[in-house]
């Protein structure tokens, strides 16, 4: 049972609002991804995307880990995570840096980029990505691949997005007390627009939506780069909530009724009849699926609105050319991709996590495209060698340990 590791194993964990979830996959020789392992736990201890307990969310990581481990047959020693949340803000900085040898090398690419991160950040501020946009060397501007190139002065175009220190400080402890070792910490627009945009769309301009529990993000991609992101404070929690406050209905019979039934039918359709529980004494009651429609269609439209306003707002909706892609597990409702095109007036699709083989129903949920993503990202940077390769410890674990472990946690 335990695995032999010729190959290296590499972890994602997604500590969402609504689950943490916990993605193993095995890194070929190609840098391609097979996913072998996977466990996720109802997260209890997020707002919007942030820690706020930091007890129950420790329990819910060490819950999705051990499954994961269990799954793998590993034992899991370092994560790569990712963090949200509306405290992330974008700035645009340039680097500048003299070419030492008349042709630009990785050094001199790199002194550039640090010359760019140089930025003088507010107090409880850290960087948590750094994007370059374009190159430019003696004047000539529009340069993606530098390195070889002659001339004697570099500049670097660079998106960076920052966040709450106190944020990625939570987190961290969070992981930490699990007993594992952050191998980095991704933005994670940045990593669900790894595992569900193709190269194309983001050379010709996209949108991305990740509608999850607590949040909606949004990443803006243009010419191959990440321009812009943000974080909108609603998203599936509240729909759920709509349906419990107005149907009178506990909040995990709300939830079920969501996942079940929920979709957007703008009027049409929808006769059959859906059972509500009540909450109390009280008998079930029957509600037909177009009434629940009315009640989840204002708060979709209402997400969507905001999504589309940040876009406009951005100044690249314009440039938008291949669309918007929906993802995250509230992009899975029925109808959703219709109503977005409307809103956006532009083509929508839903994104599904791509560029990975595996366990099938973890690849192909939009409720996993973040994990997914960090376990592509984690593969990026391993291969610019950006990281001590502690991943690779991840050593097999008996059995035996394995049950003993998850009994453990589980009783
Ligand atoms: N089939 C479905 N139809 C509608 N909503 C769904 C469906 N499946 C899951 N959801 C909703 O998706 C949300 C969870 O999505 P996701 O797992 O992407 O969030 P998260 O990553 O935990 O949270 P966040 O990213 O906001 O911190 C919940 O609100 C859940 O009700
Ligand atoms: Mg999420």
């Amino acid at each position: 049972m335990s695995r032999k590791l010729e190959k290296q194993l590499i972890v994602g964990l997604d500590v969402g609002t609504s689950k943490v979830s916990a993605i193993v996959g095995e890194v070929g020789s190609q840098g391609d991804l097979e996913i072998i392992g996977f466990g996720s736990h109802p997260s209890r201890g997020l707002k919007r995307g942030v820690v706020v307990n930091i007890e129950s969310t420790v329990q819910s990581i060490q819950r999705a880990i051990e499954e994961a481990e269990l799954m793998a047959g590993c034992q899991i020693n370092a994560v790569w995570v990712g963090i949200a949340g509306s405290h992330v803000e974008n700035k645009v900085s340039n680097g500048v840096a003299n070419i030492k040898e008349r042709e630009v090398s990785q050094d001199d690419v790199d002194r550039v980029m640090d010359s760019a991160r140089a930025i003088a950040l507010p107090d409880g501020q850290r960087i948590l990505h750094v994007q370059p946009q374009e190159y430019v060397i003696d004047g000539q501007d529009g340069i993606r691949e530098p390195i070889g190139m002659s001339g004697v002065r570099l500049e670097a175009k660079v998106h960076i997005v920052t966040g709450a220190l106190s944020a990625v400080n939570n987190i961290m402890k969070c992981v930490e007390r699990c007993g594992l070792h952050v191998e980095g910490i991704i933005l994670e627009q940045a990593a669900s627009a790894s595992a569900v945009l193709s190269d194309d769309e983001r050379e010709l301009g996209v949108a991305l939506v990740d509608i999850g529990g607590g949040t909606t993000d949004i990443a803006v991609y243009v010419d191959g780069a990440l321009r812009h992101s943000s974080v909108v404070g609603i998203a599936g929690d509240q729909v759920s909530n709509d349906i419990a406050v107005i149907l009178r209905t506990p909040a995990h019979a709300a939830e079920q009724i969501k996942i079940n039934h929920a979709c957007i039918l703008r009027g049409e359709g929808g006769d059959e009849a859906i059972e509500v529980p009540s909450v109390g004494e009280r008998p079930p009651r029957r509600i037909t699926r177009r009434s629940l429609s009315e009640i989840v269609e204002p708060r979709m439209d209402e997400i969507l609105v905001h999504a589309r306003d940040i876009l406009r707002r951005s100044g690249y909706e314009e440039l938008i050319r291949a669309g918007v892609v929906l993802t995250g597990g509230s992009a899975r409702m029925n109808g959703l991709v219709d109503l977005a095109e409307e809103i956006f007036q532009m083509p929508v699709r839903l994104g599904v996590p791509q560029r990975a083989t595996g366990l099938r129903e973890i690849v192909q949920n939009p409720q996993h495209a973040t994990g997914v993503g960090l376990l592509l990202h984690g593969i990026e940077q391993m291969t610019r060698g950006n990281v001590t390769g502690r991943g690779t410890e991840i050593s097999a674990l008996p059995l035996w340990d394995q049950m003993r472990r998850w009994f453990k946690g589980n009783f």
